[in-house]
C-alpha cells in the first residue's frame, strides 16, 4: 500500500512537470522595415518577420525557451540578449557580443536554446554595439503560475516606454565618438514612445485591477512616469517580487522595470492621461520644440474627450531605494571579495571622450571572454589573459561580492549585471562623492533586489550579490552611448565551472558565426593560442593624451576652430590630428 502510494506520488509529480515545462519556440527573421512610430519621420529601423514592433516573448516559469535568429539584416551582425535571465548553465546564450558570442553575421542563422527559470518582467535586445535603439528591442514575459501577488489582479498589460531617434545608430555613434564630439555630449532624442508609438488608449473596464508591467527599452533617457487620479502599487521591480508598495510618480532608468497594480474607478465619467517623461538633466542641450513627454490615455468611454495631461509642479518619483523584497532575502552582511569601480569620462588621443573604470575603457577583446575560459583550461583562472581593455574581475565560486560603484561623472547611470540581481545596499544622493566604508554602518536588513541600478551624479552606489552562478557577465552602463564609449566591465565567475558546465557544448552554429566573420575562438584576448601570456594584437583603447594636453583644450581648440571657420574647421581638425590606435 505504502509503496503503491509513493508511486502513484512520484508519477504525478512527474506528470507535473511534464505538463508545465513547456517548449517555446519562436522563429526570428531579423531584417530592415520602415517605421514612422512618432509621426515625424519615417525611417528604416530592425524588425522581425517584416514586423516591427517587434513581438513580445511570452513564456511560462520552467519553460524551455528557443529562438531562431536569422540575420536578414544584410549590412550588420546582430545578437539578442534577453535582460535580467540568469542563464543558469547557458551562459553561451546571454547573447552578448565579445562576451559569449561573436556576432550572427549577415546571412547567418543563430539559435538560443535555454530554460526559463525565473518569473517577472525582462526584455529582450541586440547586444551588438550600438544596436538596439534602431528598434531590435522588445518585452519578455516569464509569467508565474505562484505569482504571490496574483489573486490581487484581473488582467495584465505590458507599457514600454523609451526615447526615440530620427537617425540611425550608425552615423549618431560616428559623431558621438568622434573629435568633433570632445565632451561626449549624447545625441539628444528626437521624441518618446509607449508601446512604440505614441496617443496610445487603453481600454478599461470599470472595478478591475490590472497589472503593468513597465519597461524602459530606450538608449538613453530615464522617465518620470504617472497616471492621473491613479496609485500604482509597486509588486515586482526588475524581476523581483516586492512587498506591495504605493507610489504616484516613479522613476525607471534605461532597462529597468516596474509591474504595478492600478485598480480602476468604479465609474466611467471620464479618462485619464499618463505621461513618460523623459529626464531632461541628461541631456546637454535641450533643442528647441523638443517634446520630451509621450502621453497615453486609460479610456474608461471611448466618446469622452481625452484630455492633455495637467501640469506637475515637480518631478518627486519614489524612491526604490525603500523597497523591500518579496522573499524577505537578508543583507548579505560577509562580504568575501570587494570590486572597486571609479567611473569618469575623458579623452584619449584621438581626441574622442571615452568612460573609464578605474581608467581602463573596454574595448572588445578578439576571443569573445567565454571562448578564453573555455579553451585555456587551468590558465582561465589567471586574469591576465583576458586583455588589457576587458576591465576583467575573477570570481571565485558562492563568494559574496560587493561592488562599489563610485561615479566621477556628473551624469546619472543605471548600472546592469548580467546574469544576477544584486542587493542595492547603500545609495548616495547628487555630489556625496566617494563611497567612504567606514562612515555606512547600517545598511537595509532586506535590501532591494534589482539587475540595473541607477547611480545618481557624483556620487555611489553599493551592490552585493552572492556568485552561484558560473558564467562571463557584463556589467555595464545601459545607456547605450555609453556601452559604445567603454563603461563596461567583465565579470568572470568561476571559470573552473564554466569548464565543467560547457565544454564541448557550445552548439556548432555559435563557432561557424566567428568562422564567417574571421574571429578567432580560442585562446587569450588577442587569439593566441600558444603563449597565453602574450597579448600581442589585441584590440586596445587608442593612447592617453599628451601630458598637459587637457580635455579642455580639445574641446577649447574645436570650438574656436568651429567659431572661426564654421563646420570646417571641425574637418581640418581631423586632418591635422592623426588617429592613434595602438594595436599591440
Ligand atoms: Cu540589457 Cu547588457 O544588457
Amino acid at each position: 500500500m505504502a509503496i503503491s502510494l509513493s508511486h502513484f506520488l512520484l508519477a504525478k509529480s512527474l506528470l507535473l512537470s511534464l505538463v508545465q515545462a513547456a517548449t517555446v519556440t519562436y522563429d526570428f527573421d531579423i531584417g530592415w522595415v520602415y517605421a514612422n512610430p512618432d509621426g515625424q519621420a519615417i525611417r528604416p529601423v530592425i524588425g522581425i518577420n517584416g514586423q516591427w514592433p517587434i513581438p513580445t516573448i511570452s513564456v511560462t516559469k520552467g519553460d524551455r525557451l528557443i529562438v531562431n535568429v536569422q540575420n536578414s539584416l544584410g549590412n550588420e551582425s546582430t545578437s539578442l540578449h534577453f535582460h535580467g535571465l540568469y542563464m543558469n548553465g547557458t551562459n553561451h546564450m546571454d547573447g552578448a557580443i565579445g562576451v559569449t558570442q561573436c556576432g550572427i553575421a549577415p546571412g547567418s542563422s543563430f539559435t538560443y536554446n535555454f530554460t526559463v527559470d525565473q518569473p517577472g518582467t525582462y526584455w529582450y535586445h541586440s547586444h551588438a554595439k550600438g544596436q538596439y535603439p534602431d528598434g531590435l528591442r522588445g518585452p519578455l514575459i516569464v509569467h508565474d503560475p505562484e505569482d504571490p501577488h496574483k489573486d490581487l489582479y484581473d488582467e495584465e498589460l505590458v507599457l514600454t516606454f523609451s526615447d526615440w531617434y530620427h537617425d540611425l545608430m550608425n552615423p549618431l555613434l560616428a559623431f558621438f565618438m568622434s573629435v568633433a564630439n570632445p565632451s561626449g555630449a549624447e545625441p539628444v532624442p528626437n521624441s518618446a514612445l509607449v508601446n512604440e508609438t505614441q496617443n496610445l488608449t487603453i481600454s478599461i473596464t470599470p472595478g478591475r485591477t490590472y497589472l503593468v508591467r513597465m519597461i524602459n527599452i530606450g538608449a538613453f533617457a530615464a522617465h518620470y512616469i504617472w497616471f492621473e487620479d491613479h496609485t500604482m502599487q509597486i509588486v515586482e521591480v526588475d524581476g523581483s517580487y516586492t512587498e506591495p508598495t504605493d507610489a504616484d510618480m516613479i522613476y525607471m532608468t534605461a532597462a529597468q522595470r516596474y509591474s504595478v497594480l492600478i485598480t480602476a474607478k468604479n465609474n466611467t465619467d471620464a479618462n485619464f492621461a499618463f505621461v513618460g517623461a523623459m529626464d531632461q538633466d541628461l541631456f546637454d542641450v535641450v533643442p528647441d520644440g523638443l517634446n520630451s513627454n509621450v502621453t497615453g490615455w486609460l479610456v474608461y468611454d471611448d466618446s469622452l474627450e481625452k484630455h492633455p495631461p495637467k501640469d506637475v509642479n515637480a518631478f518627486e518619483p519614489f524612491d526604490d531605494f525603500s523597497l523591500v523584497p518579496w522573499d524577505k532575502e537578508e543583507l548579505y552582511d560577509k562580504v568575501d571579495r570587494t570590486i572597486r569601480l571609479d567611473l569618469k569620462m575623458d579623452n584619449l588621443d584621438d581626441g574622442a571622450n571615452y568612460a573609464f573604470f578605474n581608467d581602463v575603457t573596454y574595448v572588445r577583446p578578439k576571443v569573445p571572454t567565454l571562448y578564453t575560459v573555455l579553451s585555456t583550461g587551468p590558465n582561465a583562472t589567471n586574469p591576465t589573459i583576458y586583455g588589457s581593455n576587458t576591465n576583467q574581475f575573477l570570481l571565485e565560486p558562492n563568494e559574496v561580492v560587493e561592488i562599489i560603484l563610485n561615479n566621477d561623472d556628473p551624469g546619472k547611470h543605471p548600472f546592469h549585471l548580467h546574469g544576477h540581481t544584486f542587493q542595492v545596499i547603500s545609495r548616495s544622493d547628487d555630489e556625496a562623492g566617494f563611497y567612504d566604508p567606514s562612515s555606512s554602518s547600517s545598511f537595509p536588513s532586506t535590501p532591494m533586489k534589482r539587475d540595473t541600478v541607477l547611480v545618481r551624479p557624483n556620487g555611489n552606489a553599493v551592490m552585493r550579490f552572492r556568485a552561484d552562478n558560473p558564467g562571463v557577465w557584463f556589467f555595464h552602463c545601459h545607456i547605450e552611448w555609453h556601452v559604445v564609449s567603454g563603461l563596461v566591465a567583465t565579470i568572470i565567475e568561476s571559470p573552473l565551472s564554466i569548464q565543467s558546465q560547457l565544454a564541448n557544448k557550445i552548439p556548432s552554429d555559435h563557432y561557424d558565426t566567428c568562422l564567417i566573420l574571421n574571429s578567432p575562438t580560442a585562446g587569450n584576448a588577442a587569439g593566441n593560442t600558444q603563449d597565453l601570456l602574450d597579448l600581442t594584437g589585441e584590440f586596445r583603447s587608442p593612447g592617453e593624451l599628451p601630458a598637459g594636453f587637457t580635455a579642455r583644450g580639445i574641446v577649447a581648440l574645436v570650438f574656436s576652430c568651429v567659431a572661426a571657420f564654421l563646420g570646417l574647421g571641425v574637418i581640418s581638425w581631423y586632418g591635422m590630428m592623426p588617429v592613434k590606435a595602438k594595436t599591440g
